[in-house]
């Protein structure tokens, strides 16, 4: 069971963001990249570790091999977007093999914030989990011991008539969720949540 996206008492950007295709080629300000960093650096990690290394991937050779480093799906429309996030974790201490899943949460903190900043400095944002781990580490020298988590997409809005046909679709696709019980317990595991 499905139902829309909220619309109701919840912050503005975490309504507005979505994950859209259609990007133009618009530069992003020097101060709105700030924004985003600065949003991406104040999320919570644990101990403090901040274990998130972060590249933000605007033009270049680099650029290019990125943009070839992306799953054919992604490659339909993510390149137009002025600007890729490399979002990678710092390498685990090797005499604490189990940390990676932990260390994945603190860069996933900065992932959102950087994407609900961006919404609010009036961009639209896309996360991708598809990519060649390969490629994206040999595009931008990423040490082989880091692990890349995910990028991000943003960028202003663009046409989405420029776009191929089969990707136009999932610019304007409805927002959609379990219904809350499926995921949200109240007092135990699977008991659906009262309100
Ligand atoms: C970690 C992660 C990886 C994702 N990977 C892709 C991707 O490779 N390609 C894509 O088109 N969308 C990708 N998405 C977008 C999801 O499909 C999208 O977030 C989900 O359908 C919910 O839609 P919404 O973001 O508009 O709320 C990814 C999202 C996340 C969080």
């Amino acid at each position: 069971m499905v139902e829309s996206a909220t619309r109701s008492a919840l912050t503005a950007e975490i309504v507005e963001r979505r994950s859209v295709v259609a990007f133009d080629g618009r530069p992003i300000e020097a101060d709105k990249l700030q924004a985003l960093i600065q949003a991406a650096r104040w999320a919570p990690s644990a101990s403090n570790r901040q274990s998130w290394r972060v590249t933000l991937v605007r033009d270049g050779e680099s650029r290019a091999a990125l943009n070839a480093a992306l799953s054919e799906g992604n490659q339909g429309w993510a390149p137009n977007a002025p600007l890729l996030v490399v979002f990678a974790v710092a390498a685990p201490d090797p005499e604490r093999p189990g940390q990676l899943p932990k260390l994945m949460l603190d860069v996933g903190f900065a992932g959102q914030n950087m994407m609900l900043e961006a919404v609010h400095q009036g961009l639209r944002v896309h996360p991708m989990a598809g990519w060649n781990e390969e490629k994206v580490k040999a595009a931008l020298d990423v040490p082989e011991e880091n692990a890349v988590a995910f990028l991000l997409a943003v960028g202003y809005a663009g046409d989405v008539n420029d776009l191929p046909k089969d990707v136009r679709p999932k610019e304007t696709r409805e927002r959609v969720r379990n219904a809350v019980g499926e995921n949200f317990f109240d007092g135990v595991f699977g008991e659906p949540w009262r309100g």
